[in-house]
């Protein structure tokens, strides 16, 4: 969600006019993936390197994320929303660590969308903790290093239980991945557009949707397979995969 600083400069506004006017645009775009079905949202809210902002700009970020969690969780649960938090959250302050985890368990068992907030998270942090994880679970793992396979790893980055992202938007016009799911996004659907994040709407959601349906997906196959009828991803994710 990339432009929100962009956004309010261009009005003569501060900063923290385009962060909250972000927030519009993500609870437009909530409603937007359930109203179309869509299974999975998985939103970069925060980055391990947005620590290096101005302290005031980082906490008023904070106090945002706080407060949208007060004040949302109730509309998110009516509209089936399970919500989670991906990320190293235990840099943030004890209440908002408790919101976080509170938000997570009253959302739990919602099913239509599972919207996933990625705050102080980085894809080479994921990657590091699902080392950490799969070491942790299997610890001649560390003795026998050539045991370790991709799948692995592949069961313990997060979402490993979700399925693989088909589409991935970045906002703002920067044509760069900037950390976020590293490794899920190997296979993933790249949509960039100029559109600064508070401007984003369903019919930009749309947009993008439309030329994902352009895309042929091979997964390192060749054209004949896949209109041969052999689809899917090159290997299953984590949750499903034998070790
Ligand atoms: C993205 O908008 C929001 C966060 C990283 C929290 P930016 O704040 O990066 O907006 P620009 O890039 O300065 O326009
Ligand atoms: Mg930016």
């Amino acid at each position: 969600m990339d432009g929100n600083g962009r956004w309010a400069k261009k009005r003569h506004l501060p900063r923290f006019a385009g962060h909250k006017r972000g927030v519009d645009a993500v609870r437009s775009t909530v409603r937007a993936c359930v109203r179309r079905n869509i299974s999975h949202l998985t939103l970069f809210a925060f980055s391990s390197e947005n620590w290096r902002r101005p302290a005031e700009e980082v906490s008023l970020l904070m106090k945002l994320f706080r407060a949208v969690l007060e004040r949302d969780v109730d509309v998110l649960h009516e509209q089936g929303v399970r919500l989670r938090v991906i990320g190293d959250i235990e840099a943030f302050d004890d209440h908002l660590q408790n919101l976080i985890l509170r938000s997570m368990e009253r959302t739990a068992g919602n099913t239509r969308l599972t919207l996933t907030i990625a705050a102080n998270y980085g894809g080479h942090w994921d990657i590091a903790q699902a080392v950490r994880r799969a070491l942790a679970e299997t610890p001649e793992l560390a003795v026998h290093p050539e045991r370790i396979t991709e799948a692995h790893l592949a069961r313990h980055v997060t979402l490993a239980d979700a399925p693989e992202p088909d589409l991935f938007i970045r906002t703002g016009g920067e044509q760069r991945i900037s950390n976020f799911l590293l490794w899920q996004l190997a296979y993933t659907e790249l949509y960039f557009t100029d559109t600064f994040w508070p401007d984003f709407s369903p019919a930009e959601l749309d947009k993008a949707i439309a030329s994902y349906q352009q895309r042929e997906r091979r997964f390192g196959r060749t054209s004949e397979q896949v209109e041969a009828g052999e689809t899917g991803p090159p290997y299953l994710s984590g949750a499903h995969t034998e070790c």
